[in-house]
């Protein structure tokens, strides 16, 4: 486990992953009944954007750093507010910037009845986490591998919620992990809204991760993308994706309202792209 998301926190794929996130939060605590949310890769909840590890790679400024110069249409800017007015209270003047994970995000957007499972692997990690969000006693933080949490987690007991899978990708098996896991989870709660994020680092991975998908039977896929530029396999991560399984409604008139707005603001060179698409059978 060599990954730390401190070193990528706020970059194009956070907030990519983050904008949308929160769209389909937003929806599903519309309605009163309470939901579960769960992160089986969490990370540390909050990312001091001074410290070493961002400003190594600097990756936030051409992320999150851009977001926020950035004039977005009335449309888009509505979309984006829940996210963005989190993120802006990360950035006060005068104090460090602070960019939220998606714990943050979620324990943030849901309401008083609702419930989070947070797992993370990484023990230094999961103590930072519990750092941050261990007093809401709302939320449940595990040091325990996400896909073993996933089996064990759903179906959650208000049988209704998000999933959110967003493993490190360190490993060139993660995608058949995913599914694997992604499968026998929705094989014990097919109702349950699912968002799993993958990097475009090789496109065609992606298709036969959505083709496995169907073939077992599952439905109502959304597949969304953002490149900042033109694909490169050998240079740095230029796109990234979201699956989402069951996504709210509405969900995909907002994805295609918000990411062309998003890819202009964070591309990089030629090819800036995205793109949001059903996945139907072949
Ligand atoms: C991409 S980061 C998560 C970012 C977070 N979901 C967010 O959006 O703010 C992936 C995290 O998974 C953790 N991790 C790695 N292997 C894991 C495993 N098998 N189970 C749970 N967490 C793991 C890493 O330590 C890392 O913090």
């Amino acid at each position: 486990m060599n990954y730390r998301h401190a070193f990528h926190a706020g970059n194009f794929a956070d907030v990519f992953k983050h904008a949308l996130l929160t769209r389909l939060l937003v929806y599903l605590t519309r309605k009163d009944a309470p939901l579960r949310f769960t992160d089986t890769h969490a990370g540390i909840g909050s990312y001091d954007l001074s410290a070493d590890e961002s400003q190594r790679t600097g990756e936030w400024r051409d992320g999150i750093g851009r977001v926020l110069e950035a004039d977005f249409s009335p449309a888009a800017s509505e979309l984006l507010l829940p996210y963005l007015t989190l993120v802006r209270g990360g950035f006060a003047p005068g104090s460090t910037p602070v960019y939220p994970g998606s714990p943050v995000l979620a324990a943030r957007l849901t309401r008083r009845s609702d419930r989070l499972i947070l797992c993370e692997l990484h023990p230094q990690d999961s103590q930072s986490l519990a750092a941050c969000l261990g007093n809401d006693l709302r939320i449940k933080i595990v040091e325990l591998d996400g896909y073993t949490g996933l089996k064990a987690f759903v179906p959650p007991p208000e049988r209704r919620g998000l999933v959110l899978i967003d493993p490190p990708f360190e490993q060139r098996d993660e995608f058949d992990k995913m599914q694997k896991a992604f499968l026998t989870a929705h094989a014990k709660w097919n109702t349950g809204v699912y968002a799993m994020w993958y990097p475009l680092k090789d496109p065609a991975a992606a298709q036969r991760f959505c083709a496995g998908l169907m073939r077992a039977g599952v439905r109502r896929i959304l597949r969304a993308e953002l490149w900042t530029r033109l694909y490169d396999p050998e240079g740095p991560l230029t796109g990234c994706g979201l699956i989402v399984v069951n996504p709210t409604h509405g969900f995909d008139d907002e994805a295609r309202i918000i990411l062309p707005e998003l890819c202009a603001c964070l591309a990089t060179g030629p090819g800036p792209n995205w793109l949001v698409e059903r996945v139907v059978p072949e």
